[in-house]
């Protein structure tokens, strides 16, 4: 089936203004079902892999699948140099995705979080080529380090300011991290470093269109079955203005995470349907679809990428339930990243091997209908 709709001219204007406004929620922390709205249609995405867990050496295929490319050696640079390169592509706990998009003449770049550390997105980004003054725009998922941690490898890059999306003022609380005792704290967003880094942060709970092409789903809500289980606490008040939270939230000296802040990053594209990113999956990945399937009117999901962390606190038995789960919405690809975890992976490849692709460093994926 393909998406409901087609591409819908707005003009720059209308797009800017509709980003800069936030427009289109229910209200302004409404995670009820909330009308579809315009977003864009491209013409052709690639979404590159500029922080992850895993890399891989120049040995790996390419892949031409129906509806997707995936450019193994290089990002799609050609094998042409005499000798290899000394220096690698870092691999670590983080994540980082580049998107770049078409519609018509125009180009757009979105870069979504900027992984754990500086060094290894300043060295992926050199070794990729990728020019820091040519992202147009940038989302940040969610306030947790392994996704914004990285943010000042792009301070001395950029000649200009480019906005920031973001889903909340939580986003900005000191996070400590349950994996220890006592529990190790993992910090918090600097926001006047970000700033000193050329970012405009724009806390959008409502769904937003990026530098015209792309769209975050806003706040999402839990609709299935999956549960916001986060192995982190946040504390109100510290990095983040206590005024600017959920009212429930406020008061609160420590409380559990419950992701109600992380947003999706989404395309819809031409003839094949929607893209969607989910980054960490801290509200539960199949409820990021939904959400973006919603928002968009695009009920056709071709691909799903990002982290799922279906590790603890979730357990084994939701990890193959959400396997499931993606079975009955069968999208045609699945990109599991980051946080996933070994056992939706294992499952997911018994039961679908044809819809999984296993992400690397560098890897670039590429959607365009008949390419
Ligand atoms: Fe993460």
């Amino acid at each position: 089936m393909m998406p409901h709709r087609s591409f819908v001219a707005l003009s720059r204007r209308q797009m800017l203004a509709i980003a800069g406004a936030g427009a289109f929620a229910v209200s302004t922390r409404s995670l009820s079902a909330t009308t579809a709205f315009p977003v864009p249609v491209v013409d052709r995405l690639s979404l590159q892999v500029l922080v992850d867990s895993a890399t891989f050496g120049s040995f790996l295929d390419d892949l031409n699948l129906p509806g997707m490319r995936v450019l193994r050696a290089r990002g799609g640079k050609p094998l042409n140099a005499p000798r290899m390169p000394p220096h690698a592509l870092l691999g670590e706990f983080g994540l980082s995705i580049l998107g770049e998009s078409q519609i018509a003449a125009s180009t757009r770049r979105v870069l979504v979080d900027f992984g754990y550390s500086r060094e290894a997105l300043a060295n992926n980004m050199q070794l990729l080529g990728i020019d820091a003054n040519a992202i147009d725009a940038a989302v940040l998922s969610h306030g947790h380090l392994d996704h914004y941690g990285g943010f000042p490898a792009l301070a001395q890059r950029r000649r200009r300011r480019i906005p920031l999306i973001a889903g909340d003022e939580e986003a900005f609380c000191e996070r400590m991290a349950m994996t220890g005792t006592p529990p190790p704290v993992m910090g918090m967003l600097d926001r006047a470093a970000l700033s000193r880094a050329g970012f405009d942060v724009m806390l959008r709970t409502a769904p937003t269109v990026v530098a015209d092409h792309a769209f975050t789903t806003g706040l999402i809500p839990l609709s299935s079955s999956e549960r916001a289980a986060i192995p982190t606490r946040m504390r109100p008040g510290i990095g983040c203005d206590r005024a600017g939270l959920n009212p429930a939230k406020r008061a609160a000296k420590e409380i559990p995470d419950d992701g109600e802040h992380e947003l999706a990053t989404c395309y819809v594209v031409k003839d094949l349907g929607l893209v969607v990113i989910a980054s960490c999956s801290h509200r539960g990945v199949i409820n990021s679809v939904r959400r973006a399937q919603a928002v968009s009117n695009v009920s056709k999901v071709h691909a799903v990428l990002g982290g799922f962390h279906l590790v603890r606190p979730r357990t084994e038995a939701e990890a193959r339930e959400t396997v499931a789960m993606f079975q009955q919405l069968d999208p045609a690809y699945i990109v599991p990243m980051h946080c996933t975890g070994e056992v939706f992976i294992t499952e997911a490849l018994r039961v679908m091997p044809q819809k999984i692709v296993r992400p690397y460093v560098g890897s670039k994926f590429v959607f365009a209908a008949g390419e």
